[in-house]
């Protein structure tokens, strides 16, 4: 299992050191979330967030695009530093063409389904990314409940990742504690998001990312 900490949920003001925490701590990525207030009815953050975080991480950067136009926006986040780019099914009409120009770019392309997407809508898509994120909230804001109903999805997509046999990230995002990973991981996801169970007031990042690592 891979943990890929949510910095949606860091203290802006100690950005550089909550990042290099998670680093030594063993994250394996560090998840970057933007919204544009019109995909989702939050504001985030943007590319300059990404340049700066990429100086201070050796770690892979994945910007998950909760925007209604990503393609406008790709090259920005990858000329500042983003090793993959995810983004939403339900964000796209033309979600192939979008995929081949994450590639072209030289980066991961990943595809996010909601909660009420079914898992069947990746078929034709699976074959051309590297990272399937299944939102286990809606997206929009960190520290909501984990929607149970997702889980028998990700055993869905597992399966079909499992049945085409290429590596593929099943990935999952919102919720994710010390309680909800070990099930996530046994309905199949391998590599999961976490904002607040990790950056938090309760325990530092170390000990709360050993926590999540343990709760296998
Ligand atoms: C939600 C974001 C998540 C968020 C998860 O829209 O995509 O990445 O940061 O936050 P937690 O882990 O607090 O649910
Ligand atoms: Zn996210």
């Amino acid at each position: 299992m891979r943990l890929a900490p949510s910095i949606l949920a860091a203290d802006f003001t100690r950005l550089g050191q909550q990042v290099a925490d998670a680093e030594r701590a063993g994250a394996d990525r560090i998840h970057v979330d933007v919204m544009d207030g019109h995909f989702v009815p939050n504001l985030s953050m943007g590319p300059a967030v990404v340049e700066s975080v990429r100086r201070v991480t050796r770690l892979p950067l994945e910007t998950h695009l909760m925007v209604s136009d990503p393609d406008a926006f790709l090259e920005a986040f990858a000329e500042a530093g983003s090793d993959s780019l995810l983004v939403h099914w339900e964000s796209n009409a033309n979600l192939h063409r979008t995929v081949q120009r994450i590639k072209a770019l030289g980066k991961r392309a990943g595809v996010v389904i909601n909660p009420a997407t079914p898992a069947s809508v990746l078929e034709e898509i699976l074959e051309d990314v590297e990272q399937v994120l299944v939102m286990t909230v809606n997206p929009g804001f960190g520290h909501q409940h984990f929607i149970h109903t997702t889980l028998p999805k990700i055993g869905r997509v597992r399966r079909m990742v499992d049945q085409l046999d290429r590596r593929c990230d099943v990935e999952v995002d919102g919720g994710i504690d010390a309680i909800t990973a070990p099930l996530v991981i046994d309905a199949g996801a391998n590599v999961l998001v976490a904002g607040s169970a990790i950056f938090n007031d309760v325990e530092d990042v170390a000990a709360a990312m050993k926590r999540l690592a343990s709760a296998e």
